[in-house]
């Protein structure tokens, strides 16, 4: 398959969808500005998983980064240096980001729905599988494994769908999700969160959700917790965090 050929993807099916993920796009950078202070840290832990997965592989030609976003917690210049293909995909990516894909020979910025749901109706009942990719030497899933259901149970739940078939339909995508990354040929960096934690204002523990609806991943990896929504920012009585894992090398993690 070649690059071009997915440049010819569409985007989303509907404008409601297509809506949404520009408007969760708008949401992350929006939040970032209100608590620079606090999402920092976990900025630069997410570059520097990323690094250290750079540093440990072998391969020169092609990174393929899902979930490029903003580019907030993409070292894009020590890409640019080191691979001689970088390839940003995301479902919606900011205007100048597209431009400066489009006068690069180097960087490849690619409008593709992960979940492979694209055009098709969205139903709780169907399986989508996830698009099909060049091969690369290194592939990064940078925050995105858990935000895959989201947009997609927000409609869903618009539609009046009972929250456990719901919930099956979002296990369904983030297991196919991580499967795939499994069957990537080259290594794969895995950076997700895997446990959303509410605290209240005296900063106790209140409620907890496990966002990988219990996908089984492997031990080891390194952990630290994002300070995600600050007191007021979601609500006004408690804060939201995530505690984010990264795998530099998930094959490695996985054989133990
Ligand atoms: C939490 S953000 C990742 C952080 C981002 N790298 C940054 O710079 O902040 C999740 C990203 O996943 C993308 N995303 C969500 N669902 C997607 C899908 N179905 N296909 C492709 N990208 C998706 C969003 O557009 C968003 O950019």
């Amino acid at each position: 398959m070649s690059l071009a050929s997915l440049f010819q993807r569409p985007v989303t099916g509907g404008n409601a969808r297509a809506n949404a993920y520009r408007s969760e796009l708008r949401g992350i950078v929006a939040r970032y500005r209100r608590h620079k202070a606090v999402w920092d840290p976990h900025l630069a832990e997410t570059k520097g998983i990323v690094r250290d997965a750079v540093a440990l592989c072998p391969g020169r030609n092609r990174v393929v980064v899902l979930g490029s976003g903003p580019l907030l917690d993409v070292p894009l210049d020590d890409l640019l240096k080191t691979f001689r293909e970088v390839v940003l995909v995301d479902i919606v990516h900011p205007m100048a980001l597209r431009l400066r894909g489009l006068l690069s020979r180097q960087l490849h910025v690619l409008a593709i729905d992960l979940t492979g749901i694209g055009t098709q109706p969205l139903s709780a009942q169907r399986r989508y599988e996830p698009p099909s990719m060049p091969p690369a030497d290194l592939v990064i899933s940078l925050n995105l494994m858990s935000q895959l259901p989201i947009v997609p149970l927000n409609l869903l739940d618009k539609q009046g769908v009972e929250e456990e078939d719901a919930d099956r339909f979002a296990k369904r995508l983030i297991a196919a999700h991580y499967k795939w990354l499994r069957n990537q040929p080259g290594q794969v960096c895995l950076i997700t969160d895997v446990e959303r934690i509410v605290y209240d204002l005296e900063g106790k523990k209140v409620m907890s959700f496990d966002p990988t609806y219990g996908i089984p991943l492997p031990e080891g990896g390194t952990e630290w917790e994002w300070a995600m929504a600050p007191v007021g920012e979601i609500a006004a009585d408690g804060a939201l965090h995530h505690r984010v894992r990264g795998y530099p090398d998930l094959a490695a993690a996985l054989a133990g």
